[in-house]
């Protein structure tokens, strides 16, 4: 595996392995690997011969207020993990090989579906991955790339955006990775102590009884919506949406809707979790 930090160093390296008829797989990361993370990798090894991971904590994702500057940044770790996992190519440039010239006034977003759910109390968040996806595509140039599937409402934008510009890159989703006791994955919950992230294995659970609900006939989703929420506060979490969406334009779901996915995003103290659960009626 090799370290790269320019983005120079990077194009000579993968022009190599395109002469040589290599597909190239991407997976792009914030750093602070987990096993969520790794296994991003596996499905990038499967469908490539070059995987490429890059480790870049981007600025332009985060509102003011949040964790940018707290973000753990831990390459050492985050290399040996990756090495051991098969990684090719990591790929950690600075400040500055992403973004010369700061502030960036030039940003990629994807309307109307930016300001759903997350993007209602983020407003800046999906406009920053846009902005920060688009420029990396541009620098590894991949022939495909992998987003996990906890990150739903992301992976359904950059979808749209790789439609919408035009890029040639095929868009693969990974399952969720959950702990023993259901909690989703999430560099987020290095923030929790071990009592903390029993309790938040309650965000699933209630993500399981919703879909149970649903699977057993119910199709009042409003209401269920604000049953999951009390649910959610009175177990101690700061609800901010559990919304029953339409797993392709992630509307708020109608009762014939066959194809959905419960998304929801809340805090736990002053740590925000998000994880979703998808049904196919
Ligand atoms: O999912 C993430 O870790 C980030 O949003 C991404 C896609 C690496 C962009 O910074």
């Amino acid at each position: 595996m090799i370290v790269i930090n320019t983005i120079a160093e990077l194009q000579i390296e993968l022009n190599a392995h395109r002469q040589d008829s290599k597909q190239i797989g991407f997976v792009p990361t914030m750093g602070n690997l987990h096993q969520g993370h790794l296994s991003l990798v596996d499905v990038a090894k499967e469908h490539a011969d070059i995987v490429v991971v890059s480790l870049f904590v981007n600025p332009t994702q985060f509102g003011p207020g949040e964790d940018f500057d707290s973000y753990p940044r831990t390459l050492d770790q985050d290399c040996k993990m990756l090495e051991a996992r098969g990684t090719d190519i990591v790929f950690a440039p600075n400040m500055e090989e992403v973004y010369p010239k700061w502030p960036n006034i030039t940003s990629v977003n994807v309307a109307e579906l930016d300001k759903l759910h997350c993007g209602a109390s983020r407003p800046v968040f999906f406009g920053g991955i846009c902005t920060v996806v688009t420029k990396l595509f541009n620098m590894v140039d991949p022939d495909c790339a992998v987003f996990g599937e906890k990150d739903f409402q992301q992976i359904t934008i950059i979808r749209r955006m790789v439609t919408d510009l035009n890029f040639a890159i095929e868009i693969i989703g990974a399952p969720i990775v959950r702990e023993a006791n259901g909690l989703a994955m999430s560099s987020r919950n290095g923030y929790l102590s071990a009592a903390e992230k029993d309790h938040a294995s309650n965000l699933y659970k209630t993500l399981q009884w919703a879909k149970s609900e649903i699977e057993t006939g119910r199709r009042d989703f409003r209401k269920l919506e604000e049953e999951a929420n009390k649910n959610l506060a009175a177990l101690g979490f700061t609800p901010d949406y559990f919304n029953i969406t339409n797993q392709e334009t992630l509307d708020l779901a109608k009762s014939d809707d066959k194809k959905l996915v419960i998304l929801l995003g809340c805090y736990m103290g002053k740590v925000r979790l998000i994880d979703n659960i998808t049904l196919n009626l």
